[in-house]
């Protein structure tokens, strides 16, 4: 069932909820999370169960404070502390050494950890009344079963896991893709999963230079296979490709969604080509901000194909790009 997170009483509820074990959906400013305490195995091991992922694939553990990260850390490497003090709360998740035997089954048995703590106000309320109810930390991947799109609505994480689930709503995700993951293990900063921070503003953070990840890097779980896809096929392709291809369609363009920052008209079509269309914004922080919810809208019985253009070669948009190619990689 879907409660307002702005109601004390839902909030008192689902943080009853996360202490006894049990699993609350709440929202972040990136996308839904999945909660359950990161202290219990046994709570963390139902979300595994629930979503249908493999057990080794680590969660995200969030944090109502830089001061709570250090309950699952070893030590937090001075780079991290640095990215904490800055970006924090926000859509940035850091790998760090994981403490001995905290949060196992969170971590997917591995060495290390990821820590975040959400900006969102509904995500700080719920993460500090858990904490006044003894739960360190709240362990909790997107809310959406495994390999498909990450909810930015109440509606969505109820669409993907029926009435009986608790959703705490509030409302639709600002920043609209999920956390960048930057692994601070490794004596130098690689970006795991790029999100709606820049490099280059990791990078002042930090005061370090960002890598990519190379064959040497510690496989992130998830970061790597095909994600976020919708089940209608999707394709990138330029602007002229997109024309070029809806050209030769002709009018049978039933099956057909396109996600483009260029107007249909623009597109210069032939009369009678009627596609579902939708425009993309022009900005990458709006594009973010809607992505995740126009795929699903454009994934509608019927549609076989959709069709996006190809955002902007530039820094701003990677976030985006990296979510379309993965959706494309199907
Ligand atoms: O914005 C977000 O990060 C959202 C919200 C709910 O916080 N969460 C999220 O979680 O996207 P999830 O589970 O869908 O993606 C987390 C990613 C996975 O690819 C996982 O492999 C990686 O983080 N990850 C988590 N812990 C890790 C670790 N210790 N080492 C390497 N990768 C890790
Ligand atoms: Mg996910």
């Amino acid at each position: 069932m879907i409660l307002s997170g702005g109601d004390p009483d839902a909030l008192a509820r689902a943080a009853g909820v996360l202490a006894s074990g049990g699993l609350v959906a709440f929202p972040t400013e990136t996308v839904y999370g999945l909660g359950a305490r990161a202290d219990d195995d046994a709570a963390v091991a139902a979300i595994f169960a629930v979503k249908g992922r493999p057990a080794d694939h680590p969660l995200i553990v969030h944090v109502a404070s830089r001061a709570h990260a250090t309950h699952f850390a070893a030590r937090l490497p001075d780079a991290a502390q640095r990215l904490m003090a800055t970006l924090w709360p926000g859509p940035l998740t850091l790998i760090v050494p994981r403490a001995p035997d905290v949060a196992t089954a969170a971590a997917g048995g591995h060495a290390s950890i990821g820590l975040r703590c959400p900006a969102h106000p509904v995500a700080q309320a719920l993460l500090a009344a858990a904490q006044r109810l003894g739960v360190p930390g709240i362990a909790a991947p997107s809310a959406n079963r495994f390999g498909r799109i990450s909810p930015t609505r109440a509606v969505h994480v109820a669409a993907e896991f029926g009435e009986s689930l608790l959703v705490l709503d509030g409302g639709a995700c600002e920043v609209g893709i999920e956390s960048a993951i930057v692994d601070c293990t490794q004596g130098r900063l690689v970006l795991l999963r790029p999100g709606a921070l820049t490099r280059s503003q990791i990078e002042a953070a930090a005061g370090q230079a960002l890598h990519d990840r190379d064959a040497g890097s510690a496989r992130a779980p998830g970061t790597l296979e095909l994600h976020y896809a919708p089940r209608a096929r999707l394709r990138l392709m330029s602007r002229e490709a997109l024309q070029a291809a809806l050209q030769v369609l002709g009018p049978a363009t039933s099956g057909v969604a396109v996600y483009s920052r260029t107007a249909l008209e623009a597109l210069q079509l032939q009369d009678g080509l009627n596609p579902r269309f939708r425009a993309m914004p022009d900005n990458a922080a709006a594009a973010g901000q809607e992505l995740f919810a126009a795929l699903r809208e454009l994934d509608e019985p019927g549609v076989n194909l959709i069709w996006v253009e190809s955002p902007p070669d530039t820094p701003e948009w990677e976030g985006v790009r990296d979510r379309l190619q993965r959706a494309a990689a199907a």
